[in-house]
């Protein structure tokens, strides 16, 4: 009997805990997402704006979609369900060893980004950046929820915020700029083009040698070295062109 009520006691004791364990563990060590959980409260949107706007902008965004949470970017521990054990330290942009501190976030975002850093860190942007805090950064560009900067029609408003006649810093870049990005945005079009003509093995090894060539100036556009990316994507645009006229004709004439 001793030994009976033992058992129960131990059954008790141990569904007991199931039950209430099982839903703190949940909330605490399998929790989705502390820093998500917590900063999406509604309540934010009237205590504090700034931080509810962070939020909104992260939701949805393509680095919500491909899974990069606040954790990835500020550091912290995104299992604790506490505000004071969820944040790292040195949370806070202004502190010199945050993971956002102006001069960090190259190498923050380059954790992921590693072609686009090893191509950045070889620019005078980097290089000024380091030095005298002059030059600008991933987030300058992109926004540090990367909502900014993509095409050629608005490159123009972030580059002239240092080149421009008052600081004489490189101004004639911009027109450099812009007239770079269209054509490896045209370039993009017509690779799409032939990635659906071209079925003929040759044409197929043609259409990989310019893919590598499009992929190494695309790389090459964060050394910001426009000496070498103006001329080579001149160069690719105009192969692609006559490559584009060539194979159209042919189809052309194939069909009369
Ligand atoms: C339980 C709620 C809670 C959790 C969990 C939480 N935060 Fe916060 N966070 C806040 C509040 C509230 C603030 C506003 C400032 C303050 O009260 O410390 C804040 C501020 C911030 C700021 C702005 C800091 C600044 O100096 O302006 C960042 C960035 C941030 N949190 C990131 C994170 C990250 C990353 C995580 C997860 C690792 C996280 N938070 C987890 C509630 C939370
Ligand atoms: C892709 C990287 C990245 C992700 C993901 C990210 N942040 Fe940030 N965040 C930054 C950078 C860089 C800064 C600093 C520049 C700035 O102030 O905009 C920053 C700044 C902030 C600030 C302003 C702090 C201050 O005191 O000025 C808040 C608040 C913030 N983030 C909250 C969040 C929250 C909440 C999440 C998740 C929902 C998040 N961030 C996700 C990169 C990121
Ligand atoms: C934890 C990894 C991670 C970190 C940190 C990170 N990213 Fe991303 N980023 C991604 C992933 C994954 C994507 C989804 C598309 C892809 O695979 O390129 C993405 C997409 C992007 C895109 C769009 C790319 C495209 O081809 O449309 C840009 C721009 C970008 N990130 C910039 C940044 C910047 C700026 C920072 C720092 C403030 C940053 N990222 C931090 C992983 C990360
Ligand atoms: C001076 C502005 C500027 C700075 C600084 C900058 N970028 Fe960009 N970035 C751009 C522009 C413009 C494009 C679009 C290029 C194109 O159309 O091919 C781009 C494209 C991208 C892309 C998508 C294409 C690719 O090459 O993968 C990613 C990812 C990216 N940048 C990440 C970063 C990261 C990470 C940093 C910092 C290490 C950074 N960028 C610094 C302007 C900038
Ligand atoms: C935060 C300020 C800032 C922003 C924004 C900025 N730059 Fe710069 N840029 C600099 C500085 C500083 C230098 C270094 C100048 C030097 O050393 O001569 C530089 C140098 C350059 C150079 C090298 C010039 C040369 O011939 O040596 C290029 C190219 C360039 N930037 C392009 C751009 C483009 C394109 C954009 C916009 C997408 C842009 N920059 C946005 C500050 C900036």
């Amino acid at each position: 009997m001793r030994q009976l009520k033992g058992t129960l006691l131990n059954f008790l004791i141990i569904t007991a805990s199931v039950l209430f364990l099982i839903p703190a563990l949940s909330a605490d060590t399998f929790a989705v997402d502390t820093c998500i959980d917590c900063h999406k409260d509604k309540k934010f949107r009237i205590q504090d704006k700034k931080l509810f706007n962070y939020y909104n902008k992260w939701k949805g965004s393509i680095h919500d979609v491909a899974g990069v949470s606040c954790s990835d970017c500020h550091g912290g521990d995104s299992t604790r369900a506490k505000k004071e054990k969820a944040h790292p330290k040195n949370l806070s942009p202004t502190n010199i060893s945050s993971m956002v501190f102006y001069k960090n976030i190259p190498k923050t975002c380059g954790k992921c980004h590693e072609k686009v850093y090893k191509n950045f860190i070889q620019s005078k942007h980097y290089k000024a950046l380091e030095k005298a805090g002059k030059g600008p950064n991933c987030a300058t560009c992109h926004g540090s929820l990367v909502t900014n900067v993509y095409y050629a029609s608005i490159v123009s408003k972030t580059c002239a915020s240092c080149h421009n006649q008052q600081t004489k810093n490189h101004p004639e870049i911009i027109k450099t700029a812009e007239q770079i990005l269209q054509r490896l945005n045209v370039s993009r079009g017509y690779l799409k083009w032939a990635s659906r003509h071209f079925k003929d093995s040759d044409k197929v090894e043609l259409l990989k040698s310019i893919n590598k060539l499009y992929q190494n100036i695309s790389d090459s556009w964060h050394q910001f070295n426009f000496a070498n990316t103006d001329e080579n994507s001149r160069e690719l645009l105009s192969e692609l062109r006559t490559i584009f006229n060539e194979t159209y004709n042919k189809e052309k004439k194939k069909k009369e």
